[in-house]
């Protein structure tokens, strides 16, 4: 299979990059492909003749898509809007990554494939665009919603993941406040890129929710974090309200992988599993 990639750089396409590497793979950095540049995405489209783009290009720094409204709604909606119709002109397929901030909280039990979102930041609306110019213009599909990502690469487009940043705060050695009242279910990278192989073998098209398995607020996240590296920081938890971040965040958005489920391959493991792996993949933790 001929695979475009963009947003090559950043730390879900570099374990899509390994997963998918039997395939005939084209990634493309973003210093490569500007997926904003509608000339660059036609081009690019054009020549490479893919059978599915995989889109992983996002600007999806919460707090400053408050601020930079225009460059959220660029990259999240306009250049998602860019690959659809390149897509649409060579007849590939397009995957693209999206969000549970698509989901405002207010549920308080797993958000299905179905609901209603109701985003409450710009990055949430920005994403939400994106999903709808591809139903828009496309019938070939996937738009796979994942949430609190971690993988070896780190975000490259939020200066690093979750569990880097908790270690480095570890390192430093100062109190640390994390918030315990925003539940979702952190995600490895390398698992969610093995069910996106998978996923682009098959014409089951749409939305699809794929996490790794359980929940935990950040709090909860960070704990575990301490736990397996075997680290003591002063950590404490704290609330939304307190914390003041610049973007509001779904208070509850932990996805229910009703698709998955209805195939029988809701299989990702436990999210407490995948960090574990991933700790010692970046020789945080020794192999046993
Ligand atoms: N990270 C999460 O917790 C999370 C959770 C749910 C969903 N997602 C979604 O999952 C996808 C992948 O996330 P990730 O964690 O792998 O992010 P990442 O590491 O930041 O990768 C995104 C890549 O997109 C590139 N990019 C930004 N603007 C671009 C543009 N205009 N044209 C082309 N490339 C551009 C970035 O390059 P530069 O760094 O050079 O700008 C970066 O390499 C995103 O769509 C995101 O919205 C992420």
């Amino acid at each position: 299979m001929r695979i475009l990639l963009t947003g090559a750089g950043g730390q879900l396409a570099t374990d899509l990059a390994k997963t998918l590497s039997q395939e005939e793979l084209i990634p493309l950095s973003h210093a490569q492909l500007d997926i904003v540049d509608t000339t660059q995405v036609k081009a690019a489209v054009k020549t490479a003749q893919p059978d599915v783009v995989i889109n992983t290009a996002a600007f999806h720094r919460v707090d400053d898509c408050e601020t930079e409204v225009g460059r959220a709604i660029a990259v999240n909606a306009h250049g998602v809007r860019n690959l659809a119709l390149a897509c649409q002109q060579t007849g590939a397929a397009l995957l693209h990554l999206s969000t549970d901030h698509v989901f405002g909280g207010s549920k308080a039990q797993p958000y299905s494939e179905e609901d209603i979102p109701r985003p409450v930041n710009i990055y949430g609306v920005s994403k939400l665009l994106g999903e709808v110019m591809i139903r828009h213009i496309l019938d070939r599909s996937y738009i796979v919603r994942s949430s609190g990502l971690f993988g070896v690469a780190g975000a490259s487009g939020k200066g690093g993941n979750f569990v880097r940043t908790m270690l480095r705060l570890a390192g430093e050695g100062g109190p640390i406040q994390v918030v315990n009242d925003q539940c979702f279910s952190p995600t490895s990278t390398a698992d969610l890129a093995s069910k996106i192989a998978w996923l682009i073998t098959t014409t089951n098209y749409g939305i699809w929710h794929i996490t790794n398995a359980g929940e935990a607020s950040w709090y909860d996240f960070a704990a575990k974090i301490f736990q397996l590296a075997n680290l003591r920081p002063n950590l404490s938890p704290t609330t939304t309200a307190d914390f003041g971040a610049k973007a509001r965040r779904p208070s509850y958005s932990v996805l229910d992988h009703g698709r998955l489920r209805a195939l029988g391959v809701d299989n990702l493991p436990p999210w407490e599993d995948a960090l574990s792996r991933y700790l010692t993949q970046i020789e945080v933790v020794s192999p046993v």
